[in-house]
């Protein structure tokens, strides 16, 4: 017994796929024809079979008592009743993957990822094999997170019609073969965080083979052994490539000048490997690039100039190479960069001021251990975040490194603008003058003044008074005073006490006197044409802008965040109903759940979308406030209009205390599903930038006096095409099965329009498994379908019907009409995504549904 596990263990998954593509070889003479639906139910309880352990009891509904089509993580196809997907994601299964899974002749789709599969099958493979077996239809492939290991399946490449390969984080080896070419229609290739490569030469010359997937959108060969040369057939990859991550490995060579041929990579990410030679100038052609990772490399030279081409670019990370020269002007035109490190190369002169002023520069600016020279630039200070502030400058800068340099000149007063700033590093330069008393009023958690050369009297103010949270060490030889902690010696009487002569000598006076009296007046006229200004700017300055608000004005609205006054909470935020103006202005103010992880991303998130958003079908954003509260705790809210009707939820699912006779007719459903579909559209296809709402569903669509619907909630939405936070927006791409889309959102749309047809939850407990809204939907479409809509729907018509129009005609009109939405919800809310219907198309298939119910 022991030793026969013994040798499961040496044979690997490998063998799984010669296997699999054994049989495909066999198709041509044998093909599935062979094969039956009960030929999948033996697959699938072989498969079963295989699973040692199951702690969900995932699978204990693969019994006899349900079709198999209905067996959890089983998907079917509609017409044939055959197997077409198997989903079991994250189930923790621990076994093997049985060789049966090869004669479900109709799979596209295997996603088995994160659980613990590890790579053994069975000795007696080769019985198993009746085999005219064959995956001809394979196209999505998901193995990552689990135990695999052994090769890369060399007969990989001869699934032909793959789309899909993703086996990250696994323990696989060895070389990746030269024959993926063949998969032509290749768009994502996933074996980051494996152990692929020898870390020599030659490793990656497969990339060659690629270049023929001219489809290809996505390669992530990150955290691998690869070694070897960066080959320069890089650059003949497909055109489409949008991104690129070859980030900790152990790859040599350079960057080939070609790459600016990759003109819609939008992410580069090299980092962490042995790169050396320049920057090539080519990459000014990657427009469309908005992450540049290439830290730690030995990457020498100048930053080319033509970097400020890439308008979008959002994130650089360069740090700890051999960048020398100075920083280029023209990287200032890059106004949406929102990351810069360039800390630890061998930069050098003066900091540009065209970079001190990118505005959009909020969350990191690293510029540390360089050579650069010069005074800090005083630009520093148009880094700013009010504590309160307008939706145009919602982030905040956080940290400021600009450490071992050799920047000399005093700390610029500019650096009060800072407000948002929590850690400051100007330790190691050659600074002079007094330590500004504002730096221990900034909300600094951290600060380093160590080896400068200040003087005078150190702050005893704010953060000055906490020991621990700043450093002023080593040759700031000429300070003195500070908490007593410090051990600084007195500083001399004119540092520490006011001046006590209080009567200056007369001569001192005649000269002062008219000098105060000048400015007096001076102050006086610049006083009043500033206001007289004020007077025009400020209606073009609401239109542009949002309003400012302070923590202390919400506390007042909202009654001091009164329970009385709570109307909702999200994972996120609690949301208050709250009033302005003394009452002119209802309002719904969101205060973050800053304690929870991620709500201060979801906020940034929430800002960045909703600053570029203005659509009738969205909740209205009056403004945002970030400060601190009395506490001097992080405090985060977003204003919005209130929606004196609720939510959609409220109304499909109504409680008690919602009167009775309140339901939604037919036509307000539809009307409702118009606009949701119509804010979709929107944001889909009609704004700067392609956001995907991510969190679709009838809590967060809010409906006002008129019922007229507007999406809200945006706190996990993304940026599809352009974007802000890669890395974050990688974690979603990557870490689940279903890449976050358009089609994403048409899913949860569909899954909607199902809800609000039918006024059942798509988490009703009845729906358990495989048995999905979904299903029970399209299992009852076309003729039960007045068994399943919301009877209220049913009443309210038959009851009209039979007042004002009456007849068979009407009956079947309504019958025929309720057929169409529903089968509409059940296309949105089709298993692959490409079959969803889009939300323009789905906005005008509304519009005609309701002209014809309405004739
Ligand atoms: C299998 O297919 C046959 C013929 O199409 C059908 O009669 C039978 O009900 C199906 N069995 C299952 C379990 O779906
Ligand atoms: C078969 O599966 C059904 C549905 O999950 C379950 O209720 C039933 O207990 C299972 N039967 C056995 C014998 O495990
Ligand atoms: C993996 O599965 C476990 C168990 O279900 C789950 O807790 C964890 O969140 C999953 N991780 C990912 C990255 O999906
Ligand atoms: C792939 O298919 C070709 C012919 O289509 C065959 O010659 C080759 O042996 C197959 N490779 C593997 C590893 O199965
Ligand atoms: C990965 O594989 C290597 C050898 O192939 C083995 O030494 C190592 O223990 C494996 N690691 C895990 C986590 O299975
Ligand atoms: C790409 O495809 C062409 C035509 O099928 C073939 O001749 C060539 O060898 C392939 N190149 C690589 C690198 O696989
Ligand atoms: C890239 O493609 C061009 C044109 O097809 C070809 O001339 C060049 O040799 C290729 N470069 C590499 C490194 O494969
Ligand atoms: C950058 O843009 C300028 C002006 O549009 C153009 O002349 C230059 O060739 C571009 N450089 C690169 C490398 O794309
Ligand atoms: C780094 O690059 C320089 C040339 O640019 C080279 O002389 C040096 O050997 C490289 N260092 C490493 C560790 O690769
Ligand atoms: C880019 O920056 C340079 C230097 O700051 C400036 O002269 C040039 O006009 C800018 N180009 C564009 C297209 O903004
Ligand atoms: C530092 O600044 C002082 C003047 O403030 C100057 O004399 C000295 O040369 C500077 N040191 C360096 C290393 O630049
Ligand atoms: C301050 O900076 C100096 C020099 O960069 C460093 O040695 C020291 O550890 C830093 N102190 C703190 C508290 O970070």
């Amino acid at each position: 017994m022991a030793s026969s596990n013994m040798f499961r263990r040496v044979l690997n998954l490998s063998l799984i796929y010669s296997w699999l593509l054994f049989a495909m070889n066999c198709r041509g003479s044998v093909g599935a024809a062979g094969f039956t639906n009960e030929t999948d139910r033996q697959a699938l309880l072989a498969f079963k079979d295989l699973i040692q352990e199951d702690p969900f009891a995932t699978l204990s509904s693969w019994n006899d008592s349900l079709h198999f089509c209905e067996w959890k993580g089983v998907t079917c196809g509609r017409q044939h009743q055959r197997v077409t997907a198997l989903r079991l994601v994250s189930q923790n299964l621990v076994g093997s993957v049985s060789p049966q899974i090869g004669r479900l002749a109709f799979l596209r789709k295997i996603h088995l990822h994160n659980n613990s599969f590890h790579g053994t099958i069975p000795p007696d493979i080769g019985h198993l094999f009746p085999l005219g077996l064959t995956l001809p239809n394979l196209k999505y492939l998901y193995l990552g997170g689990n135990k695999f290991s052994g090769p890369f399946p060399p007969s990989m490449a001869n699934t032909s019609g793959l789309l899909l390969l993703s086996m990250p984080r696994n323990n696989f080896t060895g070389p990746i073969p030269s024959n993926l070419g063949n998969l032509r229609d290749l768009e994502f290739l996933r074996l980051n965080g494996n152990q692929f490569g020898s870390s020599k030469l030659n490793d990656l010359s497969f990339i060659g083979s690629l270049t023929n997937c001219s489809n290809l959108r996505k390669l992530k060969l990150s955290e691998n052994q690869f070694g070897g040369v960066l080959p320069g057939s890089i650059a003949n990859l497909s055109s489409k490539l949008e991104t690129l991550w070859l980030g900790s490995n152990k790859i040599s060579g350079s960057i080939p000048q070609e790459i600016g041929n990759l003109n819609n990579l939008y992410v580069l990410a090299i980092d962490h490997n042995m790169i050396s030679g320049s920057i090539p100038e080519s990459i000014g052609k990657l427009s469309k690039l908005q992450k540049l990772q290439i830290v730690i490399n030995n990457i020498s030279g100048k930053i080319p100039p033509s970097i400020g081409n890439i308008t979008g670019l959002s994130l650089v990370d360069a740090a700890d190479n051999m960048l020398e020269g100075t920083i280029p002007a023209e990287l200032g035109n890059c106004t949406k960069l929102q990351a810069l490190d360039l800390g630890g190369n061998r930069l050098t002169g003066v900091i540009p001021e065209q970079i001190i002023g990118i505005s959009s520069l909020t969350l990191r600016l690293y510029l540390d251990l360089n050579e650069f020279t010069g005074s800090l630039p005083s630009q520093v200070g148009n880094l700013k975040n009010l504590g309160v502030f307008a939706l145009g400058d919602c982030q905040v800068l956080e940290y400021l490194d600009l450490h071992g340099n050799l920047l000399d000149g005093a700390i610029p007063s500019s650096l009060d603008q800072l407000k948002g700033i929590q850690q400051l590093d100007l330790s190691q330069n050659n600074l002079s003058g007094q330590i500004p008393e504002f730096l221990g009023k900034l909300p600094l958690m951290r600060l380093n003044l160590s080896h400068n050369m200040f003087e005078g009297e150190v702050p005893k103010v704010g953060m000055f008074n906490n020991i621990s949270a700043f450093s002023v060490v080593g040759k700031n030889m000429k300070i003195c005073g500070g908490i007593q902690p410090l051990h600084l010696p007195a500083c001399p009487i004119k540092f520490s006490k006011k001046n006590k002569r209080l009567f200056p000598d007369k001569t001192i006076l005649l000269i002062i006197l008219p000098i105060v009296l000048l400015l007096a007046c001076l102050f006086l006229i610049f006083y009043r044409l500033k206001k007289s200004q004020q007077r025009t700017s400020s209606a073009s300055l609401l239109e542009n802008q949002y309003p400012k608000i302070t923590y202390a004005e919400l506390l007042h609205a909202t009654n001091e965040f009164s329970p009385s006054n709570l109307i909702g909470e999200g994972r996120y935020g609690y949301v208050f109903k709250g009033s302005l103006n003394s009452g002119e202005h209802i309002v719904a103010v969101k205060v973050l759940k800053l304690q929870e992880h991620g709500a201060n991303k979801s906020f940034m998130a929430e800002c960045d979308v909703l600053r570029i958003l203005r659509h009738r079908n969205l909740v209205k954003i009056i403004t945002a406030c970030s400060s601190l509260d009395f506490q001097g705790k992080d405090f985060k809210a977003f204003v919005f209009e209130f929606m004196p009707n609720g939510s959609l939820d409220s109304w499909l699912h109504p409680t008690q205390a919602r009167e009775q006779g309140s339901n939604l007719t037919l036509v307000q459903r539809l009307s409702i599903a118009i606009d949701v579909a119509s804010a979709l559209d929107y944001i889909h296809h009609h704004c700067e930038m392609t956001i995907c709402h991510y969190d679709l569903k009838p809590s967060n669509i809010l409906l006002d006096d008129d019922l007229c619907a507007h999406v809200g909630d945006f706190g996990l939405a993304r940026f599809l095409s352009a974007n802000t936070n890669l890395s974050n927006n990688a974690h979603f791409k990557y870490g689940m099965g279903e890449e976050v889309s358009t089609e994403a959102d048409m899913y949860s749309y569909g899954i909607m329009l199902l809800e609000m047809f039918t006024g059942t939850r798509p988490t009703d407990s009845t729906f358990i498994d495989n048995f999905s809204l979904h299903n029970y939907v399209k299992f009852a479409l076309p003729d039960r379908v007045m068994e399943i809509v919301d009877s209220t729907i049913v009443l309210e018509e038959v009851e009209g019907l039979n007042r004002n129009r009456g007849g068979e005609g009407e009956f079947a009109k309504l019958k025929s009409c309720l057929q169409i939405i529903l089968r509409l919800g059940v296309i949105c809310s089709a298993e692959l995504p490409h079959e969803r219907m889009d939300s323009k198309n789905v906005v005008k298939e509304l519009h005609r549904i309701t002209k014809a119910y309405n004739e």
